[in-house]
């Protein structure tokens, strides 16, 4: 089974996560798109959806549903979104569709965070993927500067502009041991919108499509 069907049969797991008058929270990228395309077959259960990205937001208009803010959804009871890594733990690294900002605000505003993803996503280690962090494009090179004291090498994403109109810098090298405590630390450099760490928000469920059908975690 290639990583394309096991992003589909974890999204399509995803979908037994949608409870009756669902308010929904949808993330961005390959494999949410996955979910997007069969949310359909349980529109009857959805009160109301909000989404991470101008993308997601088109191809769910396309798919017949209206997409509310999230200031008038208020808190969604379901967030459904990808990773490019998770730990054991449940953190993550995100960002690498460039929709870090809006998916953490969701994330935080979920009540559940399932996290769907194929095989190759389940790490030992945060750190491997370069960790997205989005930039005030006035700031990039006085981040570029403090995360390179971090150990980072930080490189500028070329041509992409964020839905927020920001920048991105897509850091290579770190060893990310504390992934809690280089969250906030990141967080903290004066111009850094926000960073791809998922960890004072982690996800609460993942479902990885394998081989031998979808596996659902759930933390403690
Ligand atoms: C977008 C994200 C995605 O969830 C992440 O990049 C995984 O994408 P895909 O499902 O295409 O592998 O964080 O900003």
């Amino acid at each position: 089974m290639n990583s394309e069907e096991q992003k589909k049969q974890a999204a399509l797991k995803s979908l037994e996560f949608i409870a009756d008058d669902c308010v929904l929270g949808v993330g961005t990228g390959s494999t949410v798109n996955h979910l997007i395309a069969a949310l359909p077959s349980v529109k009857n259960k959805i009160e109301a959806v909000t989404s991470s990205s101008k993308a997601s937001t088109m191809l769910l208009e396309e798919n017949g549903f209206r997409v509310d803010d999230l200031s008038s959804v208020g808190s969604p009871d379901l967030y459904i979104d990808g990773a490019d890594e998770i730990t054991e733990h449940f953190h993550m690294i995100k960002g690498g569709g460039g929709a870090l900002t809006r998916e953490k605000i969701i994330a935080e505003a979920s009540r559940k965070f399932v996290c769907i993803i194929d095989g190759s996503k389940l790490v030992d280690l945060l750190g491997k993927f370069p960790l997205p962090v989005e930039v005030i494009p006035m700031a990039k090179s006085l981040v570029a500067r403090e995360l390179t004291k971090l150990g980072g090498l930080p490189e500028l994403r070329h041509d992409f502009v964020t839905d927020n109109g920001n920048l991105i810098l897509d850091v290579h090298n770190l060893k990310i041991l504390d992934p809690v405590d280089l969250e906030n630390h990141i967080n903290n450099i004066p111009g850094v919108v926000t960073n791809g760490i998922f960890a004072q928000r982690s996800a609460d469920v993942m479902i990885i499509g394998n081989e031998s059908g979808p596996e659902t975690k759930i933390k403690n």
